[in-house]
């Protein structure tokens, strides 16, 4: 993914310190542990790569907002969101005994000093599982960002690769959305929701900006919107090539989210789109 690194915590410190600088309000962090398994451990270890980096990042920047991505995938062996039992060439995803280690997983992050979570696995139920295993650890006032509306996307492909998460065998299909049905993803906005989700999520952003529209309408909740890697990278490559106007294009793709009812932007264009808004305004 071109501008984008595995970081060390001290080399993350540096990256979330000028981002903080620039107003960048919030960080989003992934986790790539040292090794993965078929349980996830890592995801959940006192001392995994998140919980260091958290407790790292509130001590020295703690007005930066962390908000940490909570899914299994980065720490499976088979690169899946869930725990699986393989099904002749395909994948079988295990739900239920998921959402435990998910909400330890989310637990563990708060644990560390993380403000929100970003569960972003699409297990049925997980939101309500989380809630209830932050209110049991006493983080009640924990919020919860679900990534509720997340289709099964080919626009995740450059973070696949460099969040060396893609699956081994089968597909995510089984777990995230149709591309094509709005319907299915209004009802799980509304589903999360109802668990206990205190902000919702559509991912992709540019390419369902229909969704996000609508989730906003309809709910009128605090909404989200991910720009995915895909979203990223194609500008980038466009603006290599000396085809586009690469500030103009992100901050008029960035516009569109807000246009189309989102409260949060997510990009990966951060730093950079706040860079630019700074010298537009000078
Ligand atoms: C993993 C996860 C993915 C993204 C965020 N969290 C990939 C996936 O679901 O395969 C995608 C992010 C992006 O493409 O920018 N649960
Ligand atoms: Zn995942």
């Amino acid at each position: 993914m071109p501008g984008v690194f595995q970081l060390s915590p001290d080399e993350l410190l540096r990256e979330a310190s000028r981002a903080h600088g620039l107003g960048v309000p919030a960080v989003l962090l992934f986790g790539i542990p040292a090794s993965k398994d078929a349980k996830a451990s890592g995801a959940y270890a006192r001392d995994g790569i998140v919980q260091q980096t958290v407790r790292l990042l509130k001590k020295e920047i703690p007005e930066l907002i962390v908000i940490t991505d909570v899914c299994l995938c980065e720490y499976m062996s088979h690169g899946h969101c869930g725990l699986v039992q393989r099904d002749g060439t395909g994948a079988r995803i295990l739900n239920d005994p998921t959402l435990k280690l998910l909400a330890r997983t989310a637990s563990s992050h708060v644990e560390a000093g993380a403000d929100i979570v970003a569960p972003s696995d699409m297990m049925d139920g997980r939101v309500r599982a989380i809630r209830q295993a932050l209110d049991q650890s006493g983080f009640t006032d924990a919020p919860i960002m679900s990534y509720a509306a997340k289709f099964a996307s080919a626009f995740y492909g450059p973070f696949r690769e460099a969040a060396e998460s893609a699956p081994g065998f089968g597909d995510r299909r089984s777990y995230q959305m149709n591309p094509a049905n709005a319907v299915e993803a209004l009802r799980e906005v509304a589903m999360d929701i109802q668990e206990g989700a205190d902000i919702v999520m559509v991912k992709p952003a540019l390419a369902y900006l229909d969704v996000l529209h609508r989730v906003k309408m309809e709910f009128g909740y605090p909404t989200a919107a991910y720009a995915v890697s895909a979203e990223y990278s194609m500008i980038k490559a466009a603006s290599a090539k000396g085809w586009i106007d690469e500030p103009a294009v992100t901050l008029e793709s960035l516009l569109s989210m807000r246009r189309a009812g989102a409260d949060i932007v997510i990009t990966y264009a951060a730093k950079e789109a706040a860079q630019w808004l700074k010298e537009s305004r000078a």
